[in-house]
């Protein structure tokens, strides 16, 4: 990378300091998380030569401890005159017989490819037969054949193929192998409706949590997950909700560490122009790693891996503050755009609550963090969150689900342009933000309606972890 361009990013007020993302340019899904000798490993859609998407190659990092990342060479790209001449798309990585081995999908047509290394995983050797599923299952007319997720079951590999059936719905296909190579098609493991889920699942994922399995889709929209039950052929959903109530997080990948945990990145999208992402030089990052989990009620939990917590700096604590209609500076002069806040809130008789933040002193930018009592429902407020009216700036979020609603912990990551929030460890809701103003930095608590109470308030200034 040449100085200018390192200079450049360094200098780059929206660059997100300690979520995951390459030296420069574009990427976008994570791709194959998984753990080797120790260490976790991402890969993940990168297009090395610039901040747009075209020409798919597979980025690559490694880390110790989850937060802190070296950057690896780039793993794959693609072979001129191979099934993958136009791109290597999203997939997997496991370990076959001690071989690391990735699944990946070559375009144009949408065909599955094989790749291993024997040096640790520094280098990638392409088979020589690729592509191992050379095409969608014969008689199935298909909306999209790609994004393999591989698993161990008994003695054979199985994988599912996102895909739709036209005028059906979304698809997740079926197969199994012993070798990764020669691959037999069972028949769909889930198929969705249209009008419910969309006509196209990109990058399924598929895997036991708790008593339950977990299905999760990426259907152009927001990421929709699946509970329900798997006879070893198919999978019967039984409830469904939003991994992320927010429209940044898509396209996730995970995988299940040697401490048990199922940990998930999603890929964070921008909500700036193809213009102002060029000209900065870098597009997308992953969301922080998230840990899934069931709830004893049945319902889906997600927090943030508890590694995270080394990036705590200088810490504040704020205890039992009435929050009324219309006061402010309940924070005193909390700031900051690299933060961790852990606020729970009772709405008291208050009908919306919640936290403002990236607030210039004049209000002229501000973001609000808000739960609707009544309709149950989470947002980000991002219509003020910049001056700048090229960015997207909007409200995004989506029901909680929250019955009985007596406290609100609101855990909140401000890393730069990255607004990211746990509420009760059941829903993310993940926005981005785009301020002008240095001093947009403000952080506050507000209520309407009525009064609310924060009962605690922890709040961190957190390190980067370059
Ligand atoms: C999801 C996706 C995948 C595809 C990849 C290409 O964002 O469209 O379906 O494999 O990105 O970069």
């Amino acid at each position: 990378m040449d100085q200018a361009l390192r200079d450049k990013l360094a200098r780059d007020p929206h660059r997100p300091r300690y979520h995951f993302l390459p030296p420069a340019h574009w990427m976008n899904d994570p791709n194959g998380p998984i753990q080797y000798r120790g260490e976790y490993h991402l890969f993940y859609q990168h297009n090395p030569d610039g901040a747009y998407h075209a020409n798919m190659h597979w980025g690559h990092a490694v880390s110790r401890d989850l937060v802190h990342w070296r950057h690896l060479p780039i793993a794959l790209a693609p072979t001129p005159g191979g099934p993958d001449k136009d791109g290597i798309w999203s997939g997997c990585a496991v370990l076959h017989e001690g071989v690391p081995s990735i699944l990946y999908t070559g375009v144009h047509p949408q065909v599955q490819c094989l790749a291993r290394s024997y040096d640790d995983m520094l280098t990638w050797q392409k088979y020589p037969g690729n592509p191992v599923i050379a095409a969608p299952p014969q008689g199935l007319r298909v909306t999209g054949f790609r994004d393999p997720f591989a698993w161990r079951e008994g003695d054979e590999w199985r994988v599912v193929i996102g895909s739709g059936l036209e005028g059906v719905g979304g698809a997740a296909l079926l197969y199994r192998s012993r070798d990764l190579i020669h691959w037999e098609y069972l028949g769909p493991l889930c198929i969705g409706k249209i009008e419910e889920s969309g006509k196209m699942w990109e990058c399924p994922n598929f895997f036991p949590l708790g008593a339950k399995h977990a299905l999760a889709v990426s259907p152009y929209g927001k990421v929709i997950y699946f509970l329900g039950e798997y006879d070893g052929r198919t999978f019967r959903p039984e409830t469904r909700g939003l991994l992320d109530l927010g429209e940044s997080f898509y396209a996730p990948n995970c995988l299940l560490d040697n401490k048990g945990r199922r940990i998930m990145w999603g890929w964070l999208k921008e909500a700036r122009g193809k213009e102002a992402q060029i000209a900065s030089g870098w597009s997308g990052l992953h969301s922080l790693p998230r840990e899934l989990f069931l709830h004893p009620d049945g319902a889906l939990g997600v927090r943030p891996v508890t590694e995270l917590q080394v990036l705590r700096g200088t810490h504040r604590h704020f205890a039992d503050l009435a929050i009324a209609p219309g006061a402010s500076y309940l924070l005193g002069d909390l700031r900051g755009d690299m933060l961790e806040i852990i606020a729970t809130i009772a709405p008291g008789d208050a009908t919306e609550f919640g936290l403002v933040v990236r607030r210039a002193p004049d209000e002229s930018e501000q973001a609000i963090i808000a739960y609707g009592v009544a309709e149950r429902r989470l947002s980000i407020n991002g219509e003020h969150s910049s001056l700048d009216e090229t960015v997207t700036r909007k409200v995004v979020g989506d029901i909680l689900g929250l019955t009985g609603l007596k406290e609100l912990t609101l855990h909140v990551f401000l890393d730069r342009s990255v607004i990211e929030v746990y509420a009760n460890e059941r829903a993310a809701l993940t926005a981005r933000v785009y301020p002008t103003r240095a001093d947009s930095l403000g952080v506050d608590a507000f209520a309407v309606g009525g009064s609310a109470r924060v009962l605690s308030c922890d709040v961190w200034e957190m390190q980067g972890i370059w």
